[in-house]
């Protein structure tokens, strides 16, 4: 029998992969039709790309969603475990956030003025993190972008340095990747002009001695990273190499920004309040308010104080770094009941102990099998991978995803009412999400790796 990459046997895959397509063909006929009506005015039939990324022939188009449940134009309901790739990771639509929208959408939604809001918030983050300063911008890749300047700005040097396998947004610095331990372009960057290895180093997690080696020179503005890398797979730090990453990063004079757009999933405060990491930047968009496109940074006084300074010495002008709709009024009501009411230690208390047994859950099924998969979580997000080990980087972890295997899976549960990330095989569980929602993904993951097996 030829087995797949990933341990199974190639037929029981291909034989999924097409009944499973056929099923959804046959089962969703209006999100067909709006497909083709969408490819009229929509490039590739889509308002953005990402949405072509799931494992269906056409887009699975949305009638409704809330809580931890979405419902399909063809009426299908389903057990939501994406959560629109964390930016709805505490339910979709939270009561106080839809209430304090509506509630504001009638009193002017952006002025480019602040609002008495900013007071709340500032000390909810500052509370929640335990940075004194705050600015507000629109996405994740925003505050990414925005930090990375600060921190050229404050350091007078111009390298960053990220992971292999790393994502922080559409951040043209962070897109390299390593291969035979030069940094190269990203596969399949369109429109990059420019040579973005001269000023980006990459090295693997993980990797001690290369950090060392990367930071010598003292030429690296930040490393910008995770602290567990969420986006090839997941990249766990093995002990003692965040505490290595931050008294290097203290050593040679180079800031540490920490990005925890995914790892807020760790528990109140995110990976950075829960292991009481140091970072001298920390940054968050998605689920900051509850879904609206909003983001912030943080950082400490003395960061605060250095960029007062590097202000002062680049004169009047432009800074580079702003977006008419940033800190926009709409956004700082949706924050505030977001901050006070939805991301709350209670939200957590419910959801890191249901993905707990999620994850013990899927790998107890993974067991039963004898499959070479293993489960990771870190908090409440949570990743089966088609490998047996642990990956210790993103070279391993490339390695562990198998496209194939993925794809009738995903398709198997999509097709059975339950949703989980498109992109390799995260799930997320929200402070709504429930048992009886979670017990169907285990025993439905089981039936999958039944057939696939046999
Ligand atoms: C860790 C991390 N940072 C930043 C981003 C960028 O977020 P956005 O696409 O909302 O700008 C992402 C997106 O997936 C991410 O995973």
């Amino acid at each position: 029998m030829e087995l797949s990459e990933a341990g199974l046997p190639k037929a029981q895959v291909e034989a999924m992969t097409k009944r499973e397509t056929d099923r959804y063909l046959q089962s969703n006929p209006i999100s067909q039709k709006l497909g083709q009506e969408a490819r009229r005015n929509w490039i590739k039939g889509v308002p953005h790309h990402w949405m072509l990324d799931w494992s269906t022939p056409f887009p699975l188009f949305v009638a409704d969603a809330k809580g931890a449940t979405l419902t399909d134009a063809d009426g299908h309901t389903y057990d939501d475990f994406c959560l629109g790739d964390t930016g709805s990771m505490f339910g979709h639509s939270p009561e106080p956030v839809a209430k304090a929208i509506a509630a504001q959408s009638s009193h002017g939604l952006t002025y480019m003025l602040p609002t008495e809001d900013i007071i709340a918030v500032g000390s909810l983050l500052e509370n929640m993190f335990g940075l004194p300063f705050w600015q507000v911008t629109t996405t994740a890749t925003d505050s990414n972008r925005f930090v990375i300047r600060w921190c050229r700005a404050i350091t007078k040097r111009t390298k960053v340095l990220v992971f292999h396998g790393a994502y922080h947004g559409a951040v043209d610095d962070t897109f390299v990747r390593m291969k035979n331990g030069r940094a190269i372009h990203r596969p399949g960057l369109i429109g990059q002009v420019y040579d973005l290895t001269t000023h980006t180093k990459v090295v693997e997690f993980n990797d001690v001695p290369a950090l060392e080696a990367a930071l010598k020179d003292q030429d690296v503005a930040c490393v910008i990273t995770e602290p567990a890398l969420t986006n090839i797979g997941m990249v766990l730090p093995q002990p003692g190499f965040l505490d290595a990453l931050q008294s290097l990063c203290k050593k040679t004079g180079t800031l540490l920004v920490i990005d925890e757009t995914h790892t807020i999933s760790t528990g109140f405060g995110g990976y950075t309040r829960t292991h009481h990491l140091k970072p001298d930047f920390l940054t968050l968009g998605k689920p900051v308010a509850g879904g609206l496109p909003t983001a912030v940074f943080g950082c400490t006084a003395d960061i605060a104080e250095r960029m007062r300074a590097a202000e002062k010495e680049a004169g009047p002008g432009y800074s580079g770094m702003g977006t008419t709709l940033s800190a926009n009024a709409l956004q700082f009501k949706a924050m505030r009941a977001n901050l006070e009411h939805v991301m709350t230690p209670a939200a957590y208390a419910h959801m890191l102990p249901l993905s707990e047994k999620l994850a013990r859950g899927i790998e107890g099924e993974i067991k039963k099998r004898n499959i070479p998969w293993h489960v990771s979580n870190v908090g409440a997000r949570a990743e089966f991978v088609c490998a047996p080990e642990r990956p210790r980087n993103g070279t391993e972890a490339q390695a562990a995803m198998h496209g194939p295997v993925e794809l009738a899976v995903h398709l198997y549960l999509l097709n059975r009412g339950l949703l989980i990330a498109p992109f390799h095989n995260m799930t997320l569980v929200s402070p709504v999400t429930t048992e009886a929602q979670v017990a169907r993904l285990v025993t439905t993951i089981g039936q999958c790796l039944d057939e696939l097996a046999a």
